[in-house]
């Protein structure tokens, strides 16, 4: 059974370097949730991450307990998550929104729309991290 975790959170990255910052997250990320079986993609708008998991229950719970209480973001926010029994992801990867101010304020929207309880925003939302994930990147 699978089961998905989906989830907005606020960055506390500093400024300074953050491409580095994420690529640290992302170098960490990658070989553990490939351990886990888990998949997925992480969107990082400058401002916000988003976070979409799948994997068995016992993955996606032992990950959200390293996720949630990692200092380099806060307010972490589940707009999505149970048993799903399709797997979106082939493997986990970075979805990066962040050179685009365009897309970056669109998406900003669909995540503010998502934070307020909009739950028709969901799926759209997390089409949107599947059309940005680039498989193998990250
Ligand atoms: C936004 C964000 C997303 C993260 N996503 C993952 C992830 O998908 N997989 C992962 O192993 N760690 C992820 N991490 C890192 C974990 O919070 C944690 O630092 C790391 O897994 C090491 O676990 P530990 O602190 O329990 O030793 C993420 C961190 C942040 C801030």
């Amino acid at each position: 059974m699978f089961e998905r975790w989906f989830y907005i959170s606020t960055s506390r990255l500093g400024a300074v370097q953050v491409d580095e910052q994420v690529r640290d997250i992302v170098d960490v990320s990658r070989p553990r949730n490939r351990l886990l079986g888990v998949t997925g993609a992480l969107l990082f708008t400058g401002r916000r991450f988003a976070q979409y998991l799948e994997g068995t229950p016992a993955a996606i719970a032992e990950l959200k307990q390293s996720i949630i209480r990692d200092p380099r973001h806060e307010d972490v926010r589940t707009i999505a998550s149970g048993p799903y029994d399709v797997r979106r992801f082939l493997t986990w990867s970075l979805a990066y929104a962040g050179p685009s101010r365009f897309i970056a304020n669109k998406v900003e929207d669909a995540l503010n729309d998502a934070l307020q309880g909009n739950i028709e925003s969901v799926e759209p939302l997390a089409e949107v991290l599947a059309g940005f994930a680039v498989e193998g990147h990250g």
